[in-house]
């Protein structure tokens, strides 16, 4: 079964059909994405995909469970998490307490139990402290646990956001644009590390992004879509090579 099935997916705001009769199907393990020209409808797939906007049309299907119209809340529990386009983090907040912040879902103590400081708000304390440390590995941001999340370089944030949707546990992690604004070493390094993340959280992923090199470096599948419209679909290479890709996506 695949993890991730979008039949005919659809949504009109007002008078614009920003995303029209999408189909796309995600195995686990795979490494998909998803691009296409500024105002495709990228992120609006992302929104449905997560509870942001109920579609207008058509279903979408997590692990055989049809997830359509569920809230934001209810689909993450039910395995997909994602990162933005523009960072969103707590920046009041230490990286630390960020990743924290994720794993909070699956560890749960009474209030009492927090305000009395029992011995279980200790011990649940000192797992979640060891778990975010964890997922700060991958992304080599250990050293920076204290450090507030605001005083994070650019691209240090991209990767606490991206670590701090792997805390929730999803089976598939959604990235809009992780490399926006990283230089060509920084994507080179991002490129490994959701490789990594790939292979050691056996999560599945679909990336949406402008950056080709990363498009082409690690993506296996991609789907492409123009004007809200699937334009073609496949194994990166051949839809990269794909004439009508060509002229409407990289024009160049
Ligand atoms: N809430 C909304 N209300 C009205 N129109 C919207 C809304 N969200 C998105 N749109 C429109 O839908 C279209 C697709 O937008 P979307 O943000 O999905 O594009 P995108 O492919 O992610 O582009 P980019 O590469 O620039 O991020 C655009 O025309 C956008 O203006
Ligand atoms: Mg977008």
């Amino acid at each position: 079964m695949a993890l991730l099935e979008v039949k005919k997916l659809g949504i009109s705001f007002g008078g614009l059909r920003a995303v029209d009769d999408f189909t796309m199907t995600i195995e686990k393990g795979d490494l998909y994405g998803l691009i296409g020209p500024n105002g495709a409808g990228k992120t609006t797939v992302f929104n449905m995909l997560t509870g942001v906007y109920k579609p207008t049309d058509g279903s979408i299907w997590l692990d055989g469970e049809n997830i359509t119209g569920r809230s934001n809340i209810e689909i993450n529990k039910a395995g997909i998490a994602r990162t933005f386009q523009n960072i969103r983090l707590f920046s009041n907040l230490s990286v630390l307490d960020n990743v924290k912040a994720g794993l909070s879902n699956h560890y749960t103590y009474s209030t009492a139990t927090g305000v009395l400081r029992l011995p279980k708000y200790f011990r649940i304390e000192k797992e979640m402290n060891e778990r975010a440390m964890e997922l700060l590995k991958p992304f080599e941001l250990e050293a920076d646990a204290n450090v507030l999340a605001s005083n994070l370089p650019y691209g240090k944030q991209r990767k606490l956001e991206i670590a701090r949707a792997l805390a929730t546990q999803p089976k598939l992690l959604l990235l809009d644009e992780p490399a926006a604004g990283m230089n060509p070493k920084e994507t080179a390094g991002l490129m490994n590390t959701i490789l990594t993340v790939r292979d050691d959280f056996g999560v599945t992923i679909l990336l949406i992004e402008h950056d080709m090199s990363l498009v082409s470096g690690i993506c296996e599948k991609l789907s492409v879509l123009n004007f809200g419209q699937l334009l073609c679909q496949g194994p990166t290479g051949q839809v990269l090579s794909d004439p009508e890709v060509i002229k409407a996506y990289l024009g160049e």
